[in-house]
Formats: structure tokens, sequence, C-alpha cells
């Protein structure tokens, strides 16, 4: 891995070349494949060719926070000084801005947008069930995440913005999620439920009744009264909260979006990278690329463990040159293993050129490690289908 390369123009066949007309990057995958560094250094790439590029960021490591100039959480895209990049030898010609979802002043904030007076604002975030609420079902990040995304992207300060996605286990929740809160919070059966006199006492039972009384005796909140008035004062806000559902259905879907699916090698997150595909692919959502990270490169370099043994010797000595050949040689079992298990996901991917990202082993959280993986993933020329068929008769004999 080479620190000095300087990015070179984008070759025709690279990631760069094919997020050229993208406006909305999205990158998902599985919790912590490097969905959040990828998107960091994507924004950071993406300015230096001369956008202005935005990174929202979700829950990034301390580190990466603070290399973005991520102190707290704020809910307002930030700026990186280009004095501060320029300091680690990074020269950006556009420009580089990061923000940090904040989901719970995001969702107060829509629900400020939505409410149609103070009173009724007022009225819902007091309410303990919204707070509740707020953190529980929508604040699962998924809906003010996206959410955020379709207020950003309204405004048009940004050339591109980079979406990290939150982790979760499920890829579903996050696409799915203002439609689930949307119906969540139209849920008839769930008002009628509650309404005074309503399908409670025969739907919940005796026992379930006679808890929630007592609940309330003991606590003094009256749940079932409480959850009225708040489906009361949210009904108001369904309308808005329906067009912003399928304001982010849209902009999911628009020509100059693009979802680029972020795995390891693993098989658990190759697993899931397979089957998220599927869904973007049920759903109409547009698969932009496939960013194999931290991917173990070969150890030996084409020398057979005696070869490489025979090579150290001179320099380290027979036992040590025997030790480091064992080490290569588990680099190589390592490696094999990642490239084969890369091949398995292009080709449930049916993606053939996919981009393939070295281990860069812990040197990625700060604004120079963020530039080199900048570099490996847009710059380089996509690894094509030829070197995967070679790698699987070199695996496969
Ligand atoms: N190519 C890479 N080489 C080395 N370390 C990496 C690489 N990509 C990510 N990491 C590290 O892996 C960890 C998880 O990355 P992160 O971006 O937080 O994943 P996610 O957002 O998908 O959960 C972080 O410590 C990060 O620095
Ligand atoms: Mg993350």
């Amino acid at each position: 891995v080479s620190s000095s390369r300087s990015h070179s123009p984008p070759r025709a066949s690279s990631l760069s070349e094919r997020l050229r007309k993208k406006r909305t990057l999205v990158c998902v995958g599985a919790g912590g494949v490097g969905k959040t560094t990828v998107s960091a250094a994507l924004a950071l790439g993406l300015a230096r060719e001369g956008r202005k590029a935005l990174v929202v960021s979700i829950d990034p490591a301390k580190r990466l926070a603070t290399a973005l100039g991520l102190r707290s959480l704020s809910n307002d895209p930030h700026r990186i000084p280009a004095r501060a990049l320029a300091e680690q030898g990074i020269e950006v010609e556009g420009e580089l801005w990061a923000m940090m979802l904040d989901s719970k002043g995001t969702f107060d904030a829509l629900i400020e947008r939505l409410s149609p007076d103070r009173r009724t604002l007022e009225e819902i975030l007091s309410n303990r069930i919204y707070r509740e609420l707020s953190s529980a079902v929508s604040g699962s990040q998924e809906f003010t995440a996206v959410s955020k995304l379709f207020e950003l992207h309204r405004e048009g300060a940004f050339d591109v913005i980079v979406l990290d996605t939150p982790p979760s286990r499920d890829a579903l929740d996050f696409l799915d999620a203002p439609e689930r809160l949307t119906n969540f919070l139209e849920g008839r059966a769930l008002r009628v439920f509650l309404a005074p006199g309503g399908l409670a006492r025969g739907l919940i039972g005796r026992g379930a009744g006679l808890a929630i009384s007592v609940f309330a005796r003991l606590t003094g909140i009256n749940m079932l009264g409480e959850l009225s008035s708040f489906f009361g004062s949210l009904s108001g806000l369904i309308d808005g909260f329906r067009e912003r559902s399928r304001g982010v259905q849209t902009l999911l879907r628009e020509p100059a979006t693009t979802f680029l699916i972020v795995s390891s090698p693993e098989r658990e997150p190759a697993e899931e990278a397979s089957f998220f595909h599927d869904r973007l692919t049920e759903m109409g959502m547009p698969f932009g690329g496939l960013i194999v990270n931290r991917v173990h490169e070969t150890g030996l370099e084409g020398y057979t463990p005696e070869h490489a043994r025979a090579a150290l010797t001179d320099a380290f000595g027979e036992k040590l040159a025997a030790k480091l050949a064992a080490n290569l040689a588990d680099f190589d079992v390592l490696a094999r293993r990642d490239r084969d298990s890369a091949r398995r996901l292009c080709e449930a991917l049916g993606e053939d050129r996919p981009v393939v990202v070295p281990d860069l082993d812990g040197e990625v959280q700060d604004l120079a490690g963020l530039a080199r993986l900048a570099d490996r993933l847009l710059a380089e020329p996509l690894a094509g289908e030829q070197q995967l068929v070679g790698e699987r008769e070199e695996i496969g004999r």
C-alpha cells in the first residue's frame, strides 16, 4: 500500500467514473464492515475531485469523528477547513463537509416543522409517550436518517451527499423506515384499540387491563389516556409524514441516487449484502456497486512457502525465515479465503467489477487515512471479472 500515491485522474473503469452523475450515495451493509469509514472517504475523494461533498455520518468511531471535526452531536453540516486538509497533504478542489446524525434532534425538528401550531408542538414534545416513541420507534435512526437526507437534498446546497446508514441487523429496516413510521402512526388498529371505550378491553384481556390500571395507580401514568391524547395530537401530522415518506421513496429511486453495498469478505456480512441486493432490486432502487472492504492481501506474492523461506533465509537466518514464511502462508490462507468469498459475492450480486479495498490496518481513522482509502475506492480501476476468474483457477487447484 503506497501512501504517496497521488490521486491520478480517474480511469474509465473506476468507481469515480460510475459516480460522476450521482448526487446521492447511500452506503449500506452489515454492521462493522466499514460503512461509516467508506462514506467519509468517498466524500473526501469526491471533494478532491472538485465537488462540494457532504458526508452524513452515523455513530462514527471517536477518532474518525475527531478527524472530521465532529466534536458533539450537531445536526448541521460543518465544513472541514481546507487548512486542516492541507496540513495532511490533501488538496481539495471542492469542499468537504460533514455532519453527524442526531436522531432524536432530527425527529423533534421534524415534528416541529410538521406541527400546525406551537401548542400542538408542545403537547407532543412534552408527552411521555412521544419521548418513548421518538427514541424507540422512529428513533431507530433509520427514519430520521432518510428524512434528513431528503431535507438536505431538497435544499440543494451540496453537489453530492454521501449517506452513511445505521447499523441494522435487518437492512430492510432502513428502506422501509418511512413507510413503517407512517403505517405505525396511521395504524387504525392502534387507534381503535386506544379509543376510550374502544376495543382495548376485549383485545388486551382482563389481565392486561388490570395491569394497566395498577400501573396507572402506582405511577400516576394513565397510559391509555396518554396514548389517546398523543394520537389525538399526532393525527394532524400524519399527512406531513405521508408526504415525506413519499418524497423519500422517490428520492431513493431517482437516477441520480445510487446504493453502494459495502461488505467485508466474511460470510455473514456477505450474506447480508446479497440479501440486501435482492431487496434493492425488488424495490426498484438503484444498485451502484459493490465495495468489498478489508480484504487481506496476499502474503506470499506467488512464492511457495518453501521458496519464501529460502528467499528470506539470507536476510533473517533460518529460524526467523521459517517463522516469517509460515506467517506469510497464514496470510495467504486468509487472502485466498477473502478472494474466494469476494468472488462468490460478486456472482450472487451479478457484479463483475467490485471495488476491492485491502485491510489498511487501523490507518483509516484520520484525514490522511481517509485520503488513502479514497484513492483505493475511487481511482483504482475496478477489479474485473477476469481477475476474479483467474483467482478462482488458482484457488481451485
Ligand atoms: N479498509 C479498512 N482497513 C482497515 N480498517 C478499516 C477499514 N475499513 C474500516 N476499518 C475499520 O473498521 C472499523 C469499523 O468501521 P466502520 O466504518 O465504523 O464500520 P460500520 O460503519 O460499517 O459499522 C473501524 O475501526 C474502522 O477504522
Ligand atoms: Mg457505522
